[in-house]
């Protein structure tokens, strides 16, 4: 049978991240092309322990909750946010997904139409890349240096194309784990504000630092930007939105 797949996927490829992890999973391979971490890291007795507490509080741990996530949670992310000195949002600016990648998709759903203009750092994550792709976006790489994105070519672009969303790993960026220096992201932020387009930063690496000072202190700057989106991730991750912008979200999805 020939199906007819919408047409939104049919220029579609195969997925490089599907390559790579059918190699890492073959057992002899030691693979540094996804970001896997070490399965004798994993805190197994931490997780079980964890499970069995919540159960025994009763069956409700099974339900369906809200839309946005388990309420309790979404405390425990202000409160760690706030020891970072981000302190001016609340429970009702987060919203879990069981992963940025199920973040980036989301906010790709309702922000990203065909052809709709989104610059990327060059070379940037391939898996956003996919998404952006499966929603039609038009990618326009901005080259990089070692301190962020080429400002140079960003200007130029910006008047070439009009992007309508910028997306960007400032700290420890994948694949070249590099950290923007606080002028370029300032720098961003400046032009974001003049021209107009939303910065959509994909944080999933920022907690694992080893001198935090000076990157905690940047982080402040995006979030800071009132049209800025950005992931975070806990390896269990969340979408965090400035006031207004995730009811907008989830009225668009109900
Ligand atoms: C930059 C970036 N964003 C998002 C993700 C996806 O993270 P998750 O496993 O939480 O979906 C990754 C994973 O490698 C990543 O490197």
């Amino acid at each position: 049978m020939k199906y007819a797949f919408a047409k939104r996927v049919r220029h579609l490829q195969s997925s490089a991240v599907r390559d790579i992890l059918k190699v890492v999973n073959q057992g002899n391979v030691l693979s540094f092309a996804g970001g896997l971490p070490d399965d004798e890291l994993f805190p197994v007795e931490a997780i079980e322990d964890s499970f069995r507490r919540a159960l025994s509080k009763g069956k409700k741990a099974m339900q369906y909750g809200e839309t946005e996530g388990y309420y309790p949670l979404r405390e425990v992310i202000i409160e760690r946010m706030k020891k970072k000195q981000i302190s001016e949002f609340t429970p009702n600016h987060v919203l879990l997904t069981t992963g940025s990648q199920q973040a980036i998709d989301l906010f790709s759903r309702v922000m990203i139409g065909p052809g709709d203009v989104i610059f990327t750092e060059e070379p940037t994550y391939l898996a956003a890349l996919q998404v952006f792709q499966s929603y039609e976006a038009k990618i326009v790489p901005i080259r990089c240096d070692e301190f962020g994105m080429d400002f140079e070519d960003l200007q130029e672009k910006v008047k070439a194309y009009r992007p309508k969303v910028v997306y960007v790993v400032p700290t420890f960026s994948n694949p070249t784990g590099r950290v923007w220096s606080f002028e370029r992201r300032e720098a961003l932020v400046r032009l974001a504000h003049r021209q107009n387009f939303v910065i959509f930063e994909d944080d999933p690496y920022g907690d694992i630092q080893y001198t935090p000072g000076a990157i905690r202190q940047w982080r402040h700057l995006m979030m800071e930007h009132m049209s800025s989106i950005r992931v975070r991730s806990l390896r269990r991750p969340c979408l965090h939105f400035e006031q207004g912008g995730l009811s907008a979200l989830i009225r668009s999805f109900v």
